[in-house]
């Protein structure tokens, strides 16, 4: 699938296992939209506020890259969006705050299964609704940074059991408008993230079946953190041999630097394999991102990934 093809969805998820990317991957999706002069809204779905920070590092770190201010973040809390609604549906003040201070309510919301996860997908399902009508408010795409696996399959399982859970009535009209939404593959997508190795890779193909469970379609999978070997194994293998045979003046330095090449072709060897077995197995175009060695991972990492993906779904030179 072509980038173009996939920011012309409406609505993305990024999904994947902790810790693989997916903020990272949310940015870079982001960017290349806003660089595309599209108005893009990020939500963050009960992260713990990583996406912001990590937005904020992007918009001190590259300020000349295009179209940054066309990015608004936004973040999504299922008791807020709870909240919200019932401000909608019931205008007087007091009885709002009476019904929120009293101990039924909060007790309700904490019991009620699925009622924060309903409402956080719903008010993405509004954000969502927006885009693309023209208005000018509105943005032109929404990518939604989703929690870790389990929890966001709970999220995206919500609209489905709610509609069915309630065969009639107000919650099954919102829910059959989200559920839509979810199945429409013209106009929504997730992009799932994992990193290369054993653990991860189970998890994913766990997730896809997940996904396709809901019914959401799957446009991508971002292979993130990937090591590529240092060198040729011949080389390595002579190095090691010059290592063991005490050749090199500056001993420990040269064997210490011979020792991490072999960790780094290790890890190669690994994350080679997990690529082409998640290739075959999934069969979803995939880009591959590799893994960035630096101080601190911010800004300009955000940025070289944004021309990865743009070079392996685009096939645009780097
Ligand atoms: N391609 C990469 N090369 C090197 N390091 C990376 C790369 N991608 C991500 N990282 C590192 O992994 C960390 C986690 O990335 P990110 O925050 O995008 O993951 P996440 O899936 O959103 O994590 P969480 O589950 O905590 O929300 C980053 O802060 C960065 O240090
Ligand atoms: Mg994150």
């Amino acid at each position: 699938m072509s980038l173009s093809t996939l920011l012309a969805r409406r609505l993305l998820f990024t999904v994947g296992k902790g810790g693989v990317g997916r903020t990272t991957v949310t940015l870079a999706l982001a960017l290349e939209a806003a660089r595309r002069g599209k108005r893009v809204l990020v939500v963050e779905l009960e992260g713990a506020r990583g996406l912001e920070r990590a937005l904020a590092g992007l918009r001190l770190g590259a300020g000349s890259h295009q179209g940054l201010d066309r990015i608004t973040y936004l973040a999504v809390d299922g008791q807020a969006a709870l909240e919200e609604y019932l401000a909608m549906v019931i205008p007087v003040r007091r009885v709002l705050t009476t019904i929120f201070d009293s101990a039924v309510y909060q007790y309700f919301v904490a019991a009620a299964p699925g009622l924060k996860e309903l409402m956080a997908v719903g008010k993405i399902w509004y954000e969502a609704d927006r885009a693309g009508t023209g208005d000018d408010e509105a943005p032109d795409i929404v990518v939604v940074d989703a929690p870790a696996t389990g929890h966001s399959l709970q999220y995206l399982r919500m609209p489905q059991a709610a509609l069915e859970a309630f065969p009639v009535g107000l919650v099954h009209t919102e829910a059959e408008r989200v559920v839509a939404l979810l199945r429409d593959s013209a106009a929504t997508a997730a992009v799932v993230v994992s990193t290369a190795e054993e653990m991860p890779a189970n998890e994913t193909l766990e997730i896809f079946a997940g996904l396709e469970g809901i019914g959401l379609s799957i446009a991508a999978l971002v292979l993130n953190q990937v090591h590529g070997a240092p060198c040729e194994d011949a080389v390595l293998t002579r190095l090691g041999e010059a290592v063991s045979m005490g050749e090199s003046a500056d001993e420990p330095l040269f064997a210490q630097a011979v020792r991490r090449a072999e960790e780094e072709a290790g890890w190669a060897r690994i994350n080679a394999r997990h690529v082409a077995r998640l290739r075959h197995a999934t069969g979803t175009s995939t880009a591959v991102f590799p893994y960035l060695f630096c101080e601190e991972f911010g800004a300009e990492q955000v940025v070289d990934l944004t021309e990865v993906l743009r070079a392996q779904m685009d096939g645009e030179p780097r």
